[in-house]
Parts: C-alpha cells; structure tokens; sequence
C-alpha cells in the first residue's frame, strides 16, 4: 500500500464516506465468504418467486450457474415490485427527445407500457426462449420492448441504430430473430433519419433464409416507409390496444436475458449471453456501491445508447432494478447546440452523471465556458465507462462538470462481465485521475507475466485476468461454445478469464487498464474489431488485401486507420487515389456502419507480413501514428516498410 499521504482533495468526504452505500466491510465480507456475499447481495437486491439452493455451480466451467433453483421474473424486478412497493408514482424516466419534446413516465406508467408491449409481442406469437431483435433509437419504446422481452422470457438482442442494414441482418440470422422492433426513422442532429430501411433491406438480403415473421414499427419520425402488409405492423395500431395488465411468470435464473454483438478479433461479431438472476443481482449491486444510487433523492443520468451494453447495464437493468429515477436522452451532446448536455442536468437536477470519456475530450474541446453558463451543482458523482479516461480529461471533468469536488468512478469492465468490475467506491476510495484501481468487493483480478505468472511490481505491464467467476458474467458466445472457451478461457488456462486488456500496477497496487493486446480497437468508447473492416474493405471489387489498425487519437481514444492494396483494374491511372478512398470509405460505412468508417485509407502497394503471413500490425500502428518504424527484423521482406512509407498515397 502507499507510503504517500493521500492528497485531502482526492479522498472522500466524510460525509460522503460516512453515507455511502458502498463501504469498506463489504471488502471483509467479501473476502471471507465470497458465496455467502453474493447470496446476500441476491436476496436483498432481488424479488425472487423461488428462493435459490445454490449459489454458484461452477462444476462445468467455463460455464455458470448462479443461484441454481431460483426462479424470478426480471421485469416484475426492474418496474412491478416498485409500484408493489407504494412507488408507482416515483419518475422512472424523464425522456428528453432530440427535438425537445420531453415524455414522464412513472414506475406505474412504465408498468402498464411495458404490460401492453408484452400483451402485444405474444399476440405475435412470442413464446417464451423466442428471440426478438431491437433496432429502435433513444426513445422510451425501446426499454419498454426490452423489458416486455425479459417478461416473456424471450432474448432479446439489441442492435445500436448506426449499424447497416448488412450489420442487422448478420445479427438477426446469427441470432434466429422471429420478430423485430423498429421505428420509421430516427433523429439525429436536427434531421431525420430512415431506420426501418434498413431492416426491409436486411430482410430482403436474408431471401428465403429471414427468420423474422413479424415487424414491429414504432412511429417517430413520420418519415415515409415502405410497408408489408403481412409482415409489418405499427407499434400505435397494435400495442396500444391491448390490455394494460400482464400476468409475469418467473423464470429460471439461468433464463437467458439477452444476446449483444460485440467485437472480437475475427470478422464474425460475437452473440454475448447474458441470464437472468445473475446479471441483475451484479448491475443492481454495482449501480448501487459505484454509482452510490438513492432511488429516492437522486436524479440518474447514463448517457450510453441501449445499443452497448452500457445501455443494457445501467440505463435499463441496474437503475430500473433500484428503481431509480433517470434522464433518457435521444439526442447528442451538441445539438442544437453544445451546451445541450449541461441544459439538461440543470433542467432534471441531475445528481449522476455516467458517461464515457470521448464525450469529456469533446466538451473540453468545445471549453470550459460552455458548461459554465448552467447550474450543474446538482451533480454529486460522476462516472466514467468504455476506455481509458487520460489524467487530463478526469481533471477538467471533476473541476468543470463535478463542480471541483464530485467523485469520479473510473469503471472498466466488458461486454463480457456485464457489470462494473473494477472501479473506485466514491465513499472509500482515495481517487487517483486515470486508474479504475481496484476490483470491487465481490470481484478478484490478477495481472499475469507472458508466461502466465501474477505479479504485483509496479510499472510491470502484462494481461488482466479475473481469477473468481462472478454473477454477471457471460454464460457463453451464442451458438459457440467452443469460441467462448478458446477466447476466454484457453490463453492462460482454464482457471483464468483473459480480459484482452493490458495493465500495469502503481506504486499503490491501483490497476492502470493499457488498452486492448488483441485486434479489438477501441474508438470513443465502442468495440470494432480490425478484422470486421478488413472484411468490409477487401468485400468492395477494388480491394484486393486490407490491414486495419487502432491509431492513437486524441478525441476518440483510437482511430481506424486502414491500409490497402488495389486491384490492377482499380488503381488510378493519374495515381490520384481520393475518389476510390471516398468511396471505400463510404462502402465500410454501409457494410458495417458510420462508427467504423476509417479515418484514414492509405493506398500501398505492398503490406508488412511475417514469414507465416501474419501482418505486423505494430509497424503499420507506427507509420499511422506517424512514427519511426519499429523493428522490421521479422518482415518476410525487410524492404517492404521502405516501399510502403515511400508509395503511401491517400
Ligand atoms: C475498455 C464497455 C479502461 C477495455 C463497458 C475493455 C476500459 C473494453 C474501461 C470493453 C475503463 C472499458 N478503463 N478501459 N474504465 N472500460 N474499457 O465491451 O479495453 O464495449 O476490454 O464494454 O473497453 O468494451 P465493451
């Protein structure tokens, strides 16, 4: 432990130390029985129908089994048990809508929505394991829709509304989807956009294949659609007539929940499973200790799209399981303008605020002047999720957002864990500006040596692992369970999850997370993977081979930044390269979606490869960060780095 006096200025208040929900014995009780603390997390957080007989079943790891036994109803967690409480009236969410319009719902409205949409989805015909997918924006119809799903007992996979309709249709035939929920059209930065295209243009790819039956639109933007008559129906002709009462059944709590995509290293995304009693036993737990949740006072507010599973986490399932009161936002930060953000904590009294550190860079570089001109002294903790928040980005936050004194919890964890792993307790922990430091109570990690031995010397860098299974973490790739183990659960051995994180130590034992050792990027916050774009690329006619890096970037944390090789016929008599990189450009926007076009394409003539043929990312990182080429030893052909940096036009 440290040896340095903690700086006053980084260490709780005694207040909020003597207050918060998140205190020092959970550490002891976690450490002495750690089954013990996760029964009584379970039984205190949750409602359950059938009380559990076991707390973990670990006996066909790598798979899970929590609260072996119990049975519950997720949704009846996240919205009834709250109106049953005498808090039907209490706000669960203030919607604040791209253009301004603003819809209440209360813990007894959402219960009746969400009560109609499952009333409508089983006059659908889904049963119960039946999987919808979701591709709606930031409106409250897509949480009544997950939540209607996790009533039934049918999956649900969410799909973020900026990916391509090629994107949707690979998760919608991945995932077996009969039904799919969507809207007309989606708002964004003043204009409107089509939305259900996508999934017409998806379902018609798909021929004979499409498993989806039915599609359910919600009217938002009023744009035009094109429409079938046997397949299509509007969320106001058929939700709205139905009943608003719905009987829960529980389910098992290894039900499964949900299904999300994410990103690994080859270019087929992921079908990350998720169940029930586990994973909301975890969000519950951690949105209660991190983000120091009072359902009663406070005023919540994560800004991530339901798309991510930030959005699942802790803007549908964590916060609605505490029955907190939140801020739904459909918008983005700067429209209309780039105080938007700041006209909203001050408008709902915003008292939490979780959001992702590209976010911050871009207010601080829009200035400090601009969140100064609204009160945000509501705000007493603030949040930090999806990368590395850089030492300076943390400072201007807690100084311009956090009023110079809130808490900020610097959050890692993955798609994969589910919930919070490692993150500072605002009432315990002594802050320090770009570490999640410790895992938290309940949680064990290591960092391991390339040969797979834990260290704790300070500044070593090696892998993050967690040592323990935990309640929220994933019970597998969708159809995959070989993937899942070889991912996860073979790089050190069956007793170690391999998080794909680099990590370090400090001096005080805090966990420094260094960024992704695989070919997974990270840009503002999302997951892509380097081989998903070079399919993309080497998917248009004029491409012949692609190499895809993660660049530095100031603003969004790492870039896409892409090297190719052209076919004969595709390379410019003049060597003018632009038109054919604007059009690639535009082609991996359409192929996965506008997040993963590259920032750069360089057109080469030749790409860094190994003697077994495998490319040398690392020197492609050096030319794309504008550096001096590292080692090229291992180069099949040592000169290739020469004729790349001298023919690199784009
Ligand atoms: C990165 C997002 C540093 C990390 C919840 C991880 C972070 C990947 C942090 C998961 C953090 C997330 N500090 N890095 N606080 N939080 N990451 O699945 O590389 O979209 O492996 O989940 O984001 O991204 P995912």
């Amino acid at each position: 432990m440290s040896e340095t006096a903690p700086v006053p200025d980084l260490a709780p208040s005694p207040q909020l130390a003597a207050d918060a929900n998140g205190q020092p014995e959970l550490f002891e009780e976690a450490t002495a029985d750690l089954e013990g603390f996760w029964a009584r997390q379970a039984r205190e957080r949750l409602t359950w129908d059938t009380d559990f007989e076991q707390v973990l079943d670990w006996s066909e790891a790598p798979f899970a089994k929590w609260f072996v036994g119990g049975r519950l109803n997720v949704a009846h967690n996240c919205v009834d048990r709250h109106v049953e409480a005498g808090n039907g009236e209490r706000v669960a969410i203030h919607f604040e809508g791209e253009r301004g319009d603003t819809r209440t719902l209360t813990y007894a409205d959402l219960q009746r929505e969400v009560a109609k949409a499952a009333n409508a989805l089983t006059e659908l015909g889904v049963q119960t394991g039946d999987r919808v997918a979701i591709y709606l924006p930031m409106i409250p119809e897509a949480i009544v829709t997950m939540l209607a799903c996790a009533r039934l007992g049918a999956p649900h996979s969410v799909v973020f509304g900026g990916f391509s309709a090629d994107a949707l249709k690979s998760r919608i035939l991945d995932a077996q989807a009969r039904v799919v929920v969507t809207a007309d059209g989606q708002f964004r930065k003043g204009t409107s956009l089509p939305l259900k295209k996508a999934v017409d243009e998806a379902i018609d790819h798909m021929g004979a294949d499409s498993p989806v039956d039915h599609v359910l639109v919600v009217r938002r933007t009023e744009g035009e659609v094109a429409w079938d008559d046997a397949r299509d129906q509007w969320w106001h002709e058929l939700v709205d007539r139905q009943p608003d009462t719905h009987e829960a059944q529980a389910h098992d709590s290894e039900h499964p929940l949900f299904i999300l995509y994410t990103s690994g290293t080859t270019g087929k995304p992921k079908g990350i499973l998720h169940t029930s009693g586990g994973y909301l036993t975890q969000v519950a737990y951690t949105n209660a200790i991190v983000h120091d949740l009072r359902p009663e006072t406070d005023v919540y507010w994560c800004t991530a799209d339901i798309g991510w599973v930030t959005g699942h986490s802790y803007l549908v399932y964590g916060p609605l399981a505490n029955g907190a009161t939140q801020v739904v936002y459909e918008g983005t930060p700067d429209s209309p303008h780039q105080g938007r953000w700041w006209e909203i904590v001050e408008k709902y009294k915003v008292s939490i605020l979780y959001t992702a550190p590209t976010a911050v860079r871009a207010c601080m570089k829009w200035g400090a002047d601009i969140p100064a001109r609204y009160d945000l002294s509501s705000i007493r903790i603030l949040g930090s999720v999806g990368e590395p928040i850089n030492p300076e980005a943390w400072r201007w936050y807690r100084e311009h957002i956090g009023g110079g004194s809130a808490p900020i919890v610097d959050t890692w964890w993955q798609t994969e864990t589910g919930a919070i792993m490692i993150s500072p307790l605002p009432g315990v922990t002594t802050l320090e500006p770009g570490s999640a430091q410790r895992p938290v109570p309940g949680i064990s990690a290591e960092i391991l040596d390339d040969e797979g031995k834990p260290f704790t010397e300070p500044e070593k860098v090696g892998y993050l692992v967690l040592t323990k299974p935990w309640p929220s973490m994933l019970r597998g790739i969708w159809g995959d369970p070989d993937r899942y183990r070889e991912t996860y659960w073979s790089r050190f051995g069956p007793e170690y999850y391999f998080a794909g994180d680099g990590a370090k130590y400090d001096a005080d034992g805090n966990i420094w997370l260094l960024g992704r050792v695989d070919d997974v990027m990270n840009v503002s916050g999302h997951r892509l993977s380097t081989a998903e774009i070079e399919s993309a690329l080497v998917s248009h006619p004029a491409v012949a081979e692609a190499a895809v890096v993660g660049a530095s970037d100031e603003m969004t944390g790492q870039a896409v930044c892409a090297f190719v090789i052209l076919r004969g016929a595709a390379v410019p008599a003049d060597g003018d390269t632009d038109a054919v990189v604007q059009e690639l450009r535009a082609h991996v926007g359409k192929e996965i979606g506008p997040i993963a076009k590259p920032r750069s394409i360089m057109v080469v003539t030749e790409l860094p490869k190994t003697r077994s043929g495998k490319i040398m990312r690392r020197l492609l990182r050096d030319l794309a960060e504008g550096r001096e080429v590292g080692d090229a030893t291992t180069l099949a052909d040592s000169s290739v780095m020469q004729t790349i940096q001298q023919g690199m036009t784009g």
